[in-house]
This record gives C-alpha cells, structure tokens and sequence, in this order.
C-alpha cells in the first residue's frame, strides 16, 4: 500500500479522541496560501491502494462525502463493516496522503461501514409476526438516553439541557450529558469547560463537573474543523462518541442536540437506543410550529416523545418583578394538549439564566434555591418520572 503521508505530526488533541477524531494539522502551513482542490485530493487519494481488492481507494469508489473548504477536507472511508477496525491503516494513509498535499490544513477521514453491506451471518427465514425492529444496542451501564431537542434553533435547549441535567443529578441520579452539536457545540462554554478529555485505553473519559458526566465534539474538534463534516463523518463522530466514552454507571444520559432535523438528529433517533424526547419550545406560534416537526421525526423514528417544555415563558423584570409575556404563554402547554403529549413545564425568560450561562455556571448551580432552579427541578421531577413509565410503557420486544 502507498504511503504518501511520510512524516506527519498528528494535530495536538489527536490524543483525545484515540480513533475518533484523527485531524492532522500540517505544520508550518499558511492558512492564506493557496488551498487544494478536488482533483488534487481525488489524485492523492487514487495512490492508496486497498490490500484486500488491490484497487485505489478511488477505483473503488469508496471516498464518500469529500467536502473541502479553506483547506480543510473531509471524507468518509466506506468498507465492508466485516472488516471493522481492520480498515484503520487505510483510512490512516487515506488521511496522509490527503494531508501531504499542498493548501491542506486539517484532514478528516472516518471509517464509515456499507449501508447495503450483506448480514454476516446465514439469514434466518421470513417472520411473519416480527412486530418492530430490534432496538440498537445500548450503551452498557447505561439506563436510558433522552434527547433535548426542537426544530427551531436558539429556543434554550442546551440551556434546558445543561440545568435539566445537573437537576436530576441534584436529585441523586447518576446523570451524563452529551453535547451532539456537531456545528454549534454550547456545552463547552456553558460549563466553562476548556481542557481535553483523558483518555483510558481506546476509551475517552467524559469530563465531570458539577456532579455530572459531560462530553462534548467542541472539547475535541474546533468548529472549523468540523464544518467540513458531512452525513456519514457526522454520524461516526456521533456513535464514536456515544459508545467510546466511559459513561458507565449511568441512571440518564441526556444528549444536547443540535436544531432541526437533519442528519444527527436521524442518526440519533435511528441509532441510539433512546428511551425518549423532551420537545423545547418557545410559546410562539412559530416555534410550536418547527416543534411539531421535531415531534413528527421521533414519531417516525418510533422514539416516545417524553414531553414538551416551554422555555421563555413569561418574562419577569429584574427590577420591578413585573412579568409579561413577550413571545405570548401558554403555546406549549395547549399544543402539547393537542397532540396528547405531557407537558413537563415551563421555564420564565430571566436575564440570569442567559448571564449565568455565559459564566459557564448554570443557574441551578448558581443559585440552587431561586425560582429558575426550583422550575428546572420540578421538570427535573417530570422527566425522571417520565423516563421510568417509557420504560413500563414502551419495551421494543420481537415477537418471534
Ligand atoms: N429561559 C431563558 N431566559 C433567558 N435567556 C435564555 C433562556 N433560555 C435560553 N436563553 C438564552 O438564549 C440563547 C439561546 O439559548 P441556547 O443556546 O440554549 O439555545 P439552543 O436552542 O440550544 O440554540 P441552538 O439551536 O443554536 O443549539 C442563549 O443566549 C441563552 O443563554
Ligand atoms: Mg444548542
């Protein structure tokens, strides 16, 4: 096989993320000079060979998803998931040769597996009474996973995600909080968190700070780095992320994710075992709107929606007490009635909670007995409660 990656130095925080994140950083490149074109990487990469066809990576038509911008690249290595980890070497010379050339800044390469790849095992004939599909695996040690989502960016769900989080770990609960905004990652700052993860082995060790477990992508990867990153990449970085981290013990582990529903949310809602969704929503109509969205994903993803908050519910004045509603109250809670899901409760619209976010000290930790706190643990409350009946309610059992 052709190595043309010769002398590389891995970028700083490679370390971290062990196989997950593998970045190289040319040294002693200028950021302004001229970057490398498709073709170039194309050239580049056509001098791979794979040792198990004998062909060039390109000639087989397995670099999927190359994205170049300002001289950051990535792509997606595809192989046969039978080879698994075996395919590190070719997705490492992959990422060098790519890296050599000149007007490369960062490479991104991830192993991705076939989505038509065959069973690996004889197929057992057609039962006609399956009823649902197998769960995907959970994460060991891991009770239930919940996603904090909305359709509608910037409506306060990494804020409600960060407070819920260390609520129900002030409950007692063994709580884990994962940051999936592969683009816009709010975790980092609003735990104040700037150090690497350690790392155990090939595992990576979630960073704990106020009683909870927390891993985010922008602890390893700057944002311009993962702008380059597409559907499979984004969805490896995903599932890396969830399974190599050592969560274990874990009573909730909430997943932060990104606006919308595009493909982390799918990769998500398809691929994690998740025991439910808590909706995020402003009282407007059109928030409510992009809510029912989110709503109508992890139904179709057959994940139980847990319930719908209201975030910036009622404004109250921090100097005269007065409250007013500026984004209307209530939407949420009559939406939430309309289509027959719980409603788990509202959070007001305070300049604290935007200030103590920005301090990287949310305001449960801040201050813990205040009114903010108080609503963030009655939700808390819900959502604990919440979890336990989707277990009761929603077994994915097979029939055979
Ligand atoms: N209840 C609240 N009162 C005051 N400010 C709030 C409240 N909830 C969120 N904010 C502020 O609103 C802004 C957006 O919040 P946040 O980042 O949590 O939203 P998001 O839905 O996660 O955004 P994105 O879609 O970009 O991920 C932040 O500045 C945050 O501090
Ligand atoms: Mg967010």
């Amino acid at each position: 096989m052709c190595n043309a990656a010769g002398a590389q130095t891995p970028h700083p925080r490679d370390g971290a993320a062990v196989t997950l994140f593998k970045v190289l950083t040319r040294q002693g490149k200028k950021p302004d000079m001229a970057h490398a074109n498709r073709e170039e990487v194309l050239r580049a990469l056509d001098q791979i060979i794979d040792p198990v066809s004998g062909r060039s990576v390109v000639q087989q038509d397995i670099i999927q998803g190359l994205v170049l911008r300002d001289g950051n690249v990535g792509f997606a290595v595809e192989v046969d998931p039978r080879r698994g980890r075996e395919a590190e070497p070719l997705r490492l010379a992959c990422e060098r040769a790519v890296a050599a050339l000149p007007g490369v800044l960062s490479v991104t390469a991830v192993l991705t597996a076939h989505q038509d790849a065959g069973p690996t095992v004889p197929q057992r004939p057609a039962q006609p009474h399956r009823a649902e599909p197998p769960a995907p695996a959970g994460i060991p040690g891991v009770n239930a996973i919940i996603a904090v989502a909305s359709g509608k960016g910037g409506v306060g769900k990494s804020t409600v995600a960060a407070n819920l989080a260390i609520a129900l770990g002030q409950l007692g609960l063994k709580v884990g909080l994962m940051d999936a905004d592969i683009y816009g990652p709010s975790v980092p700052r609003l735990f104040d968190i700037r150090e690497k993860p350690k790392t155990t082995g090939k595992k990576i060790i979630p960073i704990e700070k106020y009683g909870i477990k927390i891993m985010s992508l922008g602890f390893l990867v700057r944002e311009d780095e993962a702008v380059v990153w597409r559907g499979p990449m984004v969805q490896s970085a995903l599932t890396q992320m969830l399974s190599d981290s050592t969560w274990a013990p874990l009573d909730i582990l909430v997943i932060d994710m990104p606006p919308g529903t595009g493909d982390a949310q799918l990769t998500i809602s398809q691929r994690v075992p998740l025991r439910g969704a808590i909706i995020v929503s402003t009282p407007q109509d059109l928030a409510l709107i992009d809510a029912r969205k989110g709503l109508a994903m992890f139904n179709k993803t057959q994940v139980p929606v847990l319930g719908i908050i209201e975030n910036m519910s009622t404004f109250v004045c921090p100097h005269c007490g007065t409250e007013s509603h500026i984004f209307g109250h209530g939407g949420a809670r009559n939406e939430a009635r309309k289509l027959a899901v719980p409603f788990l409760g509202e959070i007001p619209l305070v300049p604290a909670i935007r200030e103590t976010s920005d301090l990287g000290i949310p305001i449960v930790v801040q201050a813990p007995d205040g009114k903010e706190a108080q609503a963030f643990r009655a939700i808390a409350n819900a959502v604990a409660a919440s979890v336990a009946i989707a277990a009761r309610q929603a077994p994915r059992i097979v029939l055979e």
